[in-house]
């Protein structure tokens, strides 16, 4: 079949291996996709960019066979097909790794990388030595040393994704889409994706790649295509264009740099650790956290720098309740000596967390927008053991509309919101209960450069309010924006504390990894940032 002419403004002479030709997706009351047009080339890193809900996922999801349903063509080597699900994208050559990760968390790694195709033994039996040997295989060929028996459940999420990556890899793949792939890894992690990249590269694989890190978008693709509110706006050569362009393309508007002239006046000490430890059983090390110990006061931002690994989170979870052992050492909050067992009495003492992985920890599928919203706060709104729907609907209108969450409406079910716009909406729950401290592990993971200044905005706002806020990051130029004191734990352990005014990339890397660094850039979580934060 001839292609047509293209429709989009970038082309080269080569005939597009993908047409995207006029492609709309409709949900109710939300037009995901609008008549979008777009060629992909043989062979070509090609990066999709655009706010959160611009509909990125929804055209991946339809190249991959993920959404049969939509208007418009698609065309693979000219040929007009529709994949009626990911079996048959995958048969063509076609797969995907999802954003929101996607393992069946009581099956091995291996189990999760054959899903639905199982190696056999000439027996028909499961062939679970064959797939242990070849998971394993595919684990190395991304430096990752997991055992394929290990339950993907018990994994960290950046060991989950590249078990993603591995599954990805495990079919003849010659589409490779990748949607945030690299939103859950550190530098290293990322390092080592890239060279895996190259290698796919080298052996003609055409890569679609989904990032809001503007870093990686210019390391990485030939050509970019930005989305907004569903409509193709520009595809263009990478070396035609910069960031500035791109984030402007994106958001339509300029973004501020975020920085908070006026100073930020901690008050009294509203929290107190005093050498907490945890036990890590089983495990060679034996501790996770060792005699860690500092304060955090109202109003102040208190950022935890770290490698992968180092204990952040551990650290976020026994302060919350949710540690897997209880940890040795006192805390003390607002002059009370607390323990917690469950997170549900830290949060009725004035401790709320939002957690680096939404869908395991944070979000209730089965609920609407809304009642996602309001969950932890009900009792606010119950009056004599009723709740109000009125009250519910006012609180939660009021929490999303704040943090501009990107939904149909408050009925809409929380998995029709992009990834994005679920972080968004943990976080808005959060803020309802009025915390007096809150927790927030890795918040602006997958969230685009507009949500993020928002974001820095709210939290600004809430310290001045007397809030005492504990954040982490994989991206270190986050940290040195946010936060008031930064801390460092490496292994468990409190190598450094900067003000800051002291807080350098440089000073914390040291500290991180406890060697001199040398002006080199390491792993800590420098520089992926995204335009004008
Ligand atoms: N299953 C669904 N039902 C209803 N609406 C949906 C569904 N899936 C996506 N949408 C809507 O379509 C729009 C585009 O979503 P999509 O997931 O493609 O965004 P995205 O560009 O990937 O954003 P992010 O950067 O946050 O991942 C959003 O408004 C989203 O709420
Ligand atoms: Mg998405």
């Amino acid at each position: 079949m001839e292609a047509p002419a293209p429709v989009t403004s970038a082309t080269s002479g080569a005939a597009p291996l993908i047409a995207v030709d006029r492609v709309t997706k409709r949900y109710p009351g939300v037009i995901a996709l609008n008549d979008v047009s777009l060629n992909i080339l043989p062979g070509e890193l090609h990066a999709i960019c655009g706010e959160n809900g611009a509909g990125k996922s929804t055209l991946m999801k339809i190249l991959a066979g993920v959404i049969p349903d939509y208007e418009g063509e698609i065309r693979l080597r000219g040929a007009a097909l529709r994949f009626g699900d990911t079996r048959a994208a995958e048969a063509a050559g076609v797969a995907i790794i999802h954003q929101e990760l996607n393992l069946v968390e009581e099956l091995s790694a291996a189990a999760n990388i054959f899903l639905g195709r199982e190696l056999t033994t000439a027996w028909g039996l499961l062939d679970e030595r064959g797939m242990n040997a070849r998971a394993r295989e595919l684990l190395l060929s991304l430096e990752c040393d997991v055992a394929p028996q290990a339950r993907a459940g018990s994994l960290r999420v950046g060991d989950q994704q590249l078990i993603e990556i591995a599954k990805a890899l495990s079919f003849d793949t010659d589409i490779l889409i990748m949607d945030e792939p690299t939103s859950a890894l550190t530098e290293t992690e990322v390092a080592r994706l890239f060279r895996v990249i190259a290698r796919l590269r080298a052996r003609g694989v055409t890569i679609l790649y989904i990032s809001h890190k503007m870093d990686e978008v210019f390391q990485l693709a030939d050509r970019v295509t930005v989305l907004r509110d569903g409509k193709w706006v520009s595809t263009l050569e990478r070396t035609a264009t910069n960031a500035r362009e791109i984030t402007h393309l994106m958001v339509g508007r300029e973004i501020e740099a975020t920085q908070f002239t006026e100073p930020r006046r901690p008050g009294e000490v509203v929290l107190e650790v005093n050498r907490l430890s945890l036990a890590w059983p089983g495990h060679a090390k034996a501790w996770r956290l060792r005699d860690v110990s500092f304060q955090l006061r109202r109003g102040e931002v208190l950022g935890f720098a770290g490698l992968m690994g180092a204990g952040r989170t551990e650290l976020l979870e026994c302060l919350f309740g949710a540690s897997q052992v209880p940890p040795q050492g006192r805390i003390v909050l607002s002059g009370h000596e607390v323990n917690f067992f469950q997170p549900v009495e830290a949060m009725k003492a004035g401790v709320a967390m939002v957690t680096e992985d939404r869908k395991r920890l944070g979000l209730f599928a089965q609920f609407d927008v809304g009642q996602n919203v309001s969950i932890c706060t009900l009792d606010r709104v119950a009056s004599g053991g009723m709740i109000s729907a009125a009250a519910e609907e006012r609180m939660a209108r009021a929490s999303v509309a704040r943090l501009g969450v990107k939904t149909a409406g408050l009925s809409a079910a929380i998995t029709s919101l992009s990834g994005g716009n679920q972080q968004k909406t943990i976080i808005a729950r959060w803020l309802l209960t009025e915390p007096k401290v809150l927790l927030l592990d890795d918040p602006t993971r997958g969230i685009d450069v507009g949500a993020k200044a928002e974001l820095y905005r709210v939290i600004d706002g809430l310290c001045r309010e007397g809030l005492g806020v504990i954040v982490t990051s994989s991206e270190l130029p986050e940290l040195l924006t946010l936060c008031d004191r930064i801390l460092v734990l490496c292994e468990g352990r409190l190598t450094g504390e900067f003000t800051r005014d002291e807080a350098t990339e440089q000073k914390i890397m040291e500290a991180a990894t406890q060697r001199e660094v040398g002006g080199r850039k390491s792993e800590v979580g420098s520089g992926s940032h995204s335009g004008g934060n």
